[in-house]
């Protein structure tokens, strides 16, 4: 039986050029390069860039990855907790800058945001789009209180792209799972015009829990065990998080794709951008199945696998 579906047929990143290290936090609050190193696995982060300018160099990237031109595109699905205007969608100002066809918008579930993009990107394929461009763009500095050591030292700038193509014989999305409990709202969120306000401790617990559950669901409805799974790539929070959850879903961290020791937390982008670093390093082949799993605020999260295929 043949399925209408997506692969994956291309990628690309952004990283702004500045470097911030944790001996530059180091040196003007009260905190140290060891208590980030050991409490997150973070060792600096990127700031700089508008949320616009990174996603367009990666969807151009990404574009040249697979080949295409921009007008090839048939929608374009940006992931974003940080707009760089409240209308109209910073989509809008991609568009513009690639010249992609089709339609374009915003989608914002912090940082289960890009596995969502993907699926909804992945849904639009169904319906009978050819190219979709999935954008993960945030500049997460700018709304973060670089006073604040309990947050500043978390998170960074970046962009992560991928391109999905229609597959007419096999959909490669082979599985997905999308959720939010909009009561724990409370223990991550950033009003309008303010900065990023966060209980550490109440998000890590409940990020592993979503964590091993989402991934477990993938797995059910895929009809694959972990042992099946060539690769994960999960969002770069907290190497901690990460260490706990594949813990409990017996993944060993060698299967795992990590950037957030050069990148920190950058929410949208954090997935497309370890996804391109294991991509980039040869590190998948086809056929592989990959497990994709992100948490955020909301609290949001979501898995997907996806079989590795650009033929
Ligand atoms: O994309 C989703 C977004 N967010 C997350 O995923 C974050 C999830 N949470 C975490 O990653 C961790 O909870 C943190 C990294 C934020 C904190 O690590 P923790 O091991 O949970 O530490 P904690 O919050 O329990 O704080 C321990 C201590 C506290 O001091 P006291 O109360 O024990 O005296 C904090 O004030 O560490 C202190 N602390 C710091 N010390 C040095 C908090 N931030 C820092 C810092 N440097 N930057």
């Amino acid at each position: 039986m043949t399925t209408r579906g997506s692969r994956i047929t291309g990628w690309g990143t952004a990283l702004p050029d500045r470097v911030v290290t944790n001996a530059d936090f180091e040196a003007r609050l009260d905190t140290s390069d060891s208590w980030i190193t050991e409490r997150t696995g973070i060792k600096e982060r990127r700031f700089g860039g508008t949320t616009a300018s990174l996603a367009a160099e990666a969807g151009k990237k990404a574009l040249e990855c697979a080949g295409l031109l921009a007008q090839d595109i048939e929608l374009l699905i940006l992931s974003t907790t940080t707009p760089d205007l409240t209308t109209p969608a910073t989509s809008s100002v991609v568009q513009d800058i690639l010249g992609t066809g089709g339609g374009a918008f915003d989608l914002n579930a912090a940082c289960a945001g890009f596995v969502y993009a993907m699926v909804a990107g992945g849904g639009m394929v169904k319906m009978g789009a050819n190219r979709v461009l999935v954008i993960g763009s945030d500049t997460l500095s700018k709304i973060t209180d670089q006073d604040d050591r309990a947050t500043a030292v978390l998170f960074g700038d970046g962009a992560g792209a991928i391109v999905l193509e229609a597959d007419p014989i096999e959909d490669k999305i082979l599985s997905y799972d999308l959720g939010v409990d909009g009561s724990a709202m409370p223990i991550l969120y950033c009003n309008h015009g303010g900065y990023l306000t966060m209980e550490g401790r109440e998000v890590f617990k409940k990020a592993v829990r979503v964590m091993v559950e989402s991934s477990k669901n993938v797995l059910e409805s895929a009809k694959l065990t972990v042992d099946d799974i060539a690769l994960v790539v999960p969002h770069q929070a907290n190497l901690r998080i990460i260490e706990a959850a594949n813990q409990r879903l017996g993944v060993p961290m060698d299967k795992t794709a990590i950037v957030l020791d050069k990148t920190g937390n950058t929410s949208s982008a954090s997935i497309p951008l370890a996804l391109s670093d294991a991509a980039d390093s040869g590190r998948l082949k086809d056929g592989d199945n990959v497990l994709f799993c992100g948490f955020g605020a909301g609290m949001t999260w979501s898995s997907a696998i996806v079989r590795w295929s650009r033929s």
